[in-house]
């Protein structure tokens, strides 16, 4: 089958290469020369465990091709997917702008019957107004070109993405069209030979489905993380609530972990944008409000509670594992990291971070504070000096280290451990004043 990819982020550059890996003929389409002047040469412009070599091969193999020129790939498709970003715009709803270009740009040169498939996070409506945008277009032209639209949202991780791409937990496709869904069905046949339960529903149900499980996942770590501010203050084990909690099915233990908050470019996008959707229609959606109100709450909290543990962070020396939104990913966008940064230098606190891929895109996120933060190049020098430890990401590297070596290195030994990744390691709390999250500190070191 011959199908484009328009959009190169995450999600359209993994959709491709997957479908490239089972045998289609793809090209992926994008704006930025760049970006796809890298791709042609066998670079990622962004890091995901696994796809590097996937792309190599099926390169090698003339599966996957790139351009910048929509035409072309319009033309030579049977099937388009968009996977365009739809970033926040300044009032919280999603910035269509891109999407609709595209659009614009498929009712252009469209010249026979294709499925186009919608694989960007978009309000509901967003897919009548795409067919709206193209049909407007070939009516331009006097033509009389039949097409379909389709929904069909992406659920993978960033980190997992390859893995979620190859083995995802459900396909959804929302259209009223059965012969697109009979082409659709084609497409991900060849993908998933294996069990993977289909759900085709009409577009606004399929734009919705990804809207609800975005929220309810934001709901979820947001509720987790209030329990954990509670129990830390009642000298209750959330690690432990949340077992217990998801003990019972219908909870589940899955995405009960507290931490510093969530982030990323789905929860903190997606919450926002859906609140918006709700506004234009009249309802306030005051569970996701909520939610959205407990994340920021949370990022304050975990600098409060170092300030009180440590005193006043004037002149004090953090030393921060991780920057990214979470492990095996270079992406900082909406990372608790930068708010809990920004909130220690505030109270006058020098930062000495490590990541072992967030540093690039932390230096101008950060930009405004470059002169209280030192990026380190390992992750023991960190500990050079530091009052105090804030491990932030759990990147695995970060679980076996040497804790002796760490704490040598420093001339306070506080360890604020956001992500409880040494939760169970008996010895962290002979080597440091150790703070789990959501668990009462208990004096040892
Ligand atoms: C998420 C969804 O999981 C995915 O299905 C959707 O398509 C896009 O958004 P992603 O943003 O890549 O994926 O990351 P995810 O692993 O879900 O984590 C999101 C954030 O929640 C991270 O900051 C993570 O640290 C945090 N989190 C997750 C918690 O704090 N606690 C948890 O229990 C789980």
């Amino acid at each position: 089958m011959k199908i484009a990819v328009i959009g190169t982020g995450y999600v359209g550059l993994v959709q491709g290469v997957i479908m490239s890996e089972f045998g289609s003929e793809v090209i992926c389409v994008d704006k930025s020369d760049e970006k796809i002047e890298k791709l042609k040469k066998g670079e990622l412009p962004i890091y995901e465990p696994g796809l590097l070599e996937l792309l190599h091969k099926n390169q090698k193999a003339k599966r996957i091709s790139f351009t910048t020129d929509t035409e072309e790939a319009v033309k030579n498709s049977e099937v388009i997917f968009i996977a365009v970003g739809t970033p926040a715009s300044e009032d919280g709803s999603a910035d269509l702008s891109a999407l609709l270009n595209v659009a614009t740009e498929i009712g252009t040169y469209i010249d026979s019957y294709k499925v186009i498939v919608n694989k960007s996070t978009v309000p509901v409506g967003t897919g009548r107004k795409v067919i709206s945008v193209i049909e407007e277009q070939i009516k331009h032209r006097n033509e009389n070109i039949e097409f379909d639209v389709v929904s069909n949202p992406e659920f993978l991780r960033e980190g997992k993405a390859v893995g979620d791409c190859l083995r995802p937990n459900r396909i959804v496709i929302g259209t009223d069209s059965e012969k697109a869904r009979e082409i659709m069905a084609k497409v991900y046949n060849v993908l998933y030979i294996n069990a993977t339960p289909f759900l085709f529903t009409n577009l606004e149900t399929a734009e919705m489905i990804k809207y609800a499980s975005n929220a309810f996942l934001a709901v979820k770590i947001s509720f987790i993380n209030e329990i954990a501010l509670l129990a830390e203050k009642v000298g209750a084990n959330t690690q432990e609530i949340a077992r217990g909690m998801g003990m019972d099915g219908r909870i589940s233990p899955k995405f009960l972990h507290c931490g510093p908050g969530y982030g990323g470019s789905c929860f903190p996008k997606d919450t926002k944008a859906i609140v918006e959707i709700g506004k234009e229609y009249g309802e306030d959606m005051f569970v996701i409000s909520a939610a959205i109100a407990a994340n920021e709450k949370q990022k304050k909290k975990m600098v409060e509670k170092i300030k009180n543990a440590v005193g006043n962070l004037s002149g004090k020396v953090i030393g921060v594992l991780g920057l990214s939104f979470k492990p095996d990913t270079d992406d900082m966008r909406e990372a608790p990291s930068i708010d809990i940064l920004e909130g220690l230098i505030k109270e006058g606190a020098k930062i000495q971070a490590y990541c072992p891929e967030g540093i690039k895109e932390a230096l101008w996120r950060l930009q405004d504070y470059e002169e209280s933060i030192i990026y380190c190049a390992d992750e023991y020098s960190i500990a050079n000096g530091a009052d105090a430890i804030v491990l932030m990401t759990e990147w695995n590297q970060f679980r076996g280290m040497d804790l002796n070596k760490l704490k040598k290195r420093m001339r306070d030994n506080y360890y604020f451990d956001l992500r409880n990744i040494n939760i169970k390691n008996e010895k962290i709390r002979q080597y440091f004043k150790y703070y789990p999250t959501g668990e009462k500190y208990v004096e040892r070191a």
